[in-house]
């Protein structure tokens, strides 16, 4: 599974790694919110966008007041989609501290609000993603229980909190816990940059239903398949003609600044002082200079 990462793994860049790197059996949208009482316009053609890529996509929506997350939820299904992805595990402090995403895993009642408004959807078929809790590790094992209100497909689980010592820490002795009380297919999630990595989850925790992989994969978008690094420059060029057109009306600085966020994760192994010149590029003809210079480097 391809983690979300808000402003990265949108459609352009989902459905060029699709093409031309593949070893995913599923993506997932960033996650959708409602914003001064509507689903921004931005989140909306992204949603629509996901209906028909070339893998299965689905749409992700943040824990947050019920009568919210059932208008957003009603319109995705209202679009088309079957599988909504419910995300727990948000650790951004202007989201968690309103008690959305991890920050609403310390208050079961208002998880238990939310699946049960979400479970009176029709025609819709649940997953969660979330962390162990918000500020103690433990936080979800009163949450667990309540996930029954929702029979989800799987839970995707990051094993850390999301604030505090434990913030951003995996912690195997919960994740150990969860997989054992779970009664739902477990996906494990956090800290996969490698093969390697995800060969000794699979054995650490052999019941898992899968693995997400998130910022490894952005930065190697062969790890998940045998692509190899001959992958790089025609996915890279499948971004910049998806960004053109995408953003078109935005114009060249838009187009620049989604690229050039890419690049906070993307190859981090290429030469410090080429990857330096891709993020000082300020117009596309120098970008287009600077990644040229790049890839012809690593394919030498
Ligand atoms: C920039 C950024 C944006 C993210 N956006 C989302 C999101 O929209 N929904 C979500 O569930 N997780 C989001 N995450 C968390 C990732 O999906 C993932 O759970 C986390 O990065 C741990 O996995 P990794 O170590 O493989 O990256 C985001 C993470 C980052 C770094």
């Amino acid at each position: 599974m391809a983690a979300p990462l808000q402003g990265i793994t949108e459609h352009v860049w989902r459905e060029a790694h699709a093409r031309v790197c593949g070893g995913v059996a599923r993506y997932y949208t960033p996650f959708l919110r409602m914003m001064h009482g509507e689903i921004p316009r931005r989140e909306q053609v992204d949603a629509t966008a996901a209906l028909s890529e070339s893998v299965a996509c689905t749409p992700q929506v943040i824990a947050c007041p019920p009568q919210q997350a059932t208008h957003i939820v009603d319109w995705l299904v209202a679009q088309g989609h079957r599988e909504v992805d419910i995300n727990l595990g948000c650790p951004f402090p202007p989201v968690a501290l309103k008690k959305m995403g991890s920050g609403m895993l310390p208050y079961p009642a208002l998880v238990e609000q939310l699946f049960t408004a979400l479970a009176g959807i029709e025609g819709v078929r649940y997953s969660v993603k979330m962390r162990l809790g918000w500020d103690e590790a433990t936080q979800w094992r009163e949450v667990m229980p309540l996930t029954e209100i929702l029979q989800p497909a799987h839970i995707t689980v990051h094993p850390c909190t999301g604030r505090g010592k434990e913030a951003d820490v995996i912690n195997h002795e919960q994740m150990a816990a969860i997989v054992a009380a779970s009664p739902y297919p477990i996906i494990y999630n956090g800290g996969i940059n490698t093969r390697d990595d995800i060969a000794r989850i699979i054995e650490r925790y052999p019941t898992l239903a899968g693995v997400m992989v998130g910022r490894g994969l952005i930065a190697h978008p062969d790890l998940t398949s045998d692509a190899g690094p001959a992958c790089y420059r025609p996915f890279h060029d499948l971004l910049v003609e998806g960004y053109r057109q995408r953003y078109s009306q935005g114009g060249e600085a838009q187009i620049l600044r989604h690229l050039q966020d890419l690049w906070a994760y993307f190859l981090p192994d290429a030469p410090a002082r080429l990857r330096k010149a891709i993020k000082k590029s300020r117009t596309l003809a120098q970008y287009h200079d600077a990644t040229t210079a790049l890839f012809t480097t690593l394919e030498n």
